[in-house]
C-alpha cells in the first residue's frame, strides 16, 4: 500500500493513475454479492464478455473534494446512482442499488484518502463507477454476470485550466446518437461514437466538437464529454433540451443556481444553430469539464466568436465561483447536495 503519495498536485491532468485500492461487486444468480476493496487494477474477464463484444456496459463520473478544514465531501451522488440506474435498465444491466452505489463510492474515497488533492490546489479526486457484463455468452443477448467496480484517481482540469476560454467546431459530418437511440444515458458506444468526431475537431485546433441533433442537424444538442449552456444578450440561462443528450448533474445544478443564486430567468429548450448571436457567453459543464468558457464556435467554416477568446465573461464567472465553492465547501449548498466522507 502506498499511502505516502508524492504528487504535484498542480501539474495534474485529466489522466489515470493507479491508487491503492478498488471497489468490486459481482452480480451472479440474480444477486449483488457484498462487494470487496481489491488492490488488483487489473480484471479477468471471460474473452466472450458482452461487454467487450456488444458494449453491454455503461459508466458514471463524479469527484471527491477537499474543503478547507481538511473534510472531503462527495457533490450529489446519489443523482448519479439515479443516473447510473436508468443507463442499467436501457442495456438490460441489473440495477444497482442507489445505497449500494453511495456506499461504494465511500468506500473507495476513504480507503485512498492520501490521494484527494488539497484544498486550494483545484485538484479532485475522480470516481469512475462503472458495471459491465462478463461472464461467456456469445450471441446478441444480455450477459450472465455483471461487474460493478468504482476506481479513483486524482485529476486536474479536462480542458484547460481554471477559466480558461476553449474553442469549439459544430461536428456536422458525424452524430454521437441516434434520436430514439442511447444518448440520454452514459453508455460506452456514445463515446466509441465520439472519438472520430473528436480526433478531427483537435486536429483542427479545437478543444472538442459540438454535436448537432441527429433528426434534423439545426439544433446544439451538447459536447462529447459536456453539456451546452449560454447566456442571453438579455441575461437569460438557456441550455438545450433533447431526448438524445445526457442529462448532465452538473448542468442541472447550474439551472439551480442561476435561478436561486443569480436570480437568472433559466430556459431548457431548443437551441438553433443559426442563433448563435442571441448569446453573449456560452460554456460547456461537466463533472470532468466543471465550466468550460467556450472563446467560439465553428460551423460551416466561420468562428463565431462569444464574450471573448481570452476571458471569461462575467455571468459564467459567477456561476463557477458560485459552483466551485460549493463543490469545495466555502459557499452554502442546497439540502442534500453535499455527502460528507469524513
Ligand atoms: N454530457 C456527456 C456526454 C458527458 O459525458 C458528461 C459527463 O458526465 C456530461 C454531459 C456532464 O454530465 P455531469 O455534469 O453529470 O458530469
Ligand atoms: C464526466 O464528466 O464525468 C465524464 O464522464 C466525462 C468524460 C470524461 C467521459
Amino acid at each position: 500500500m502506498s499511502t505516502n503519495v508524492n504528487i504535484d498536485w498542480s501539474k495534474l491532468g485529466f489522466a489515470y493513475s493507479k491508487t491503492d485500492l478498488r471497489y468490486i461487486s459481482i452480480w451472479k444468480n440474480g444477486k449483488w454479492d457484498d462487494g470487496e476493496l481489491v488492490e488488483d487494477n487489473k480484471l479477468n474477464i471471460s474473452e466472450a464478455s458482452t461487454a467487450l463484444h456488444y458494449g453491454q456496459q455503461c459508466f458514471e463520473g463524479l469527484k471527491a473534494y477537499r474543503t478547507k478544514d481538511g473534510s472531503i465531501q462527495l457533490f450529489r451522488p446519489y443523482e448519479n446512482a439515479k443516473r447510473l440506474m436508468r443507463s442499467c435498465s436501457r442495456v438490460l444491466i441489473p440495477e444497482i442499488p442507489i445505497d449500494k452505489f453511495v456506499d461504494a463510492c465511500l468506500q473507495v474515497v476513504k480507503a485512498n484518502e492520501a490521494f484527494v488533492p488539497p484544498y486550494g490546489t483545484g485538484a479532485t479526486l475522480y470516481l469512475r463507477p462503472y458495471v459491465i457484463g462478463i461472464g461467456d455468452n456469445l450471441g446478441v443477448s444480455t450477459a450472465p454476470e455483471f461487474l460493478f467496480g468504482v476506481f479513483c484517481c486524482p485529476v486536474g482540469a479536462y480542458f484547460k485550466s481554471g477559466l480558461a476560454p476553449v474553442n469549439f467546431m459544430i461536428s456536422d459530418e458525424y452524430d454521437r446518437a441516434a434520436p430514439y437511440g442511447t444518448g440520454d444515458v452514459k453508455v460506452g458506444g456514445n463515446y466509441a461514437a465520439s472519438l472520430l468526431a473528436h480526433e478531427h475537431a483537435v486536429e483542427k485546433g479545437f478543444a472538442d466538437c459540438i454535436y448537432l441533433d441527429p433528426a434534423t442537424h439545426t439544433k446544439i444538442e451538447e459536447v462529447g464529454a459536456a453539456n451546452f449552456f449560454g447566456i442571453t444578450n438579455d441575461n437569460v440561462f438557456v441550455t438545450p433540451k433533447s431526448p438524445s443528450i445526457l442529462p448532465s448533474i452538473t448542468k442541472y445544478s447550474l439551472i439551480h443556481i442561476a435561478k436561486e443564486y443569480l436570480k437568472l430567468e433559466v430556459q431548457e429548450r431548443d437551441v438553433p444553430i443559426n442563433k448563435l448571436s442571441d448569446f453573449k457567453e456560452t460554456g460547456a459543464c461537466g463533472t470532468a469539464a466543471v465550466i468550460s468558457p467556450i472563446g467560439g464556435i465553428e460551423y460551416k467554416g466561420k468562428l463565431h466568436v462569444f464574450h471573448s477568446e481570452t476571458e471569461v465573461g462575467p455571468i459564467t464567472k459567477k456561476l463557477y465561483d458560485t459552483l466551485y465553492g460549493i463543490q469545495f465547501g466555502d459557499v452554502a449548498a442546497p439540502a442534500g447536495w453535499i455527502v460528507k466522507v469524513k
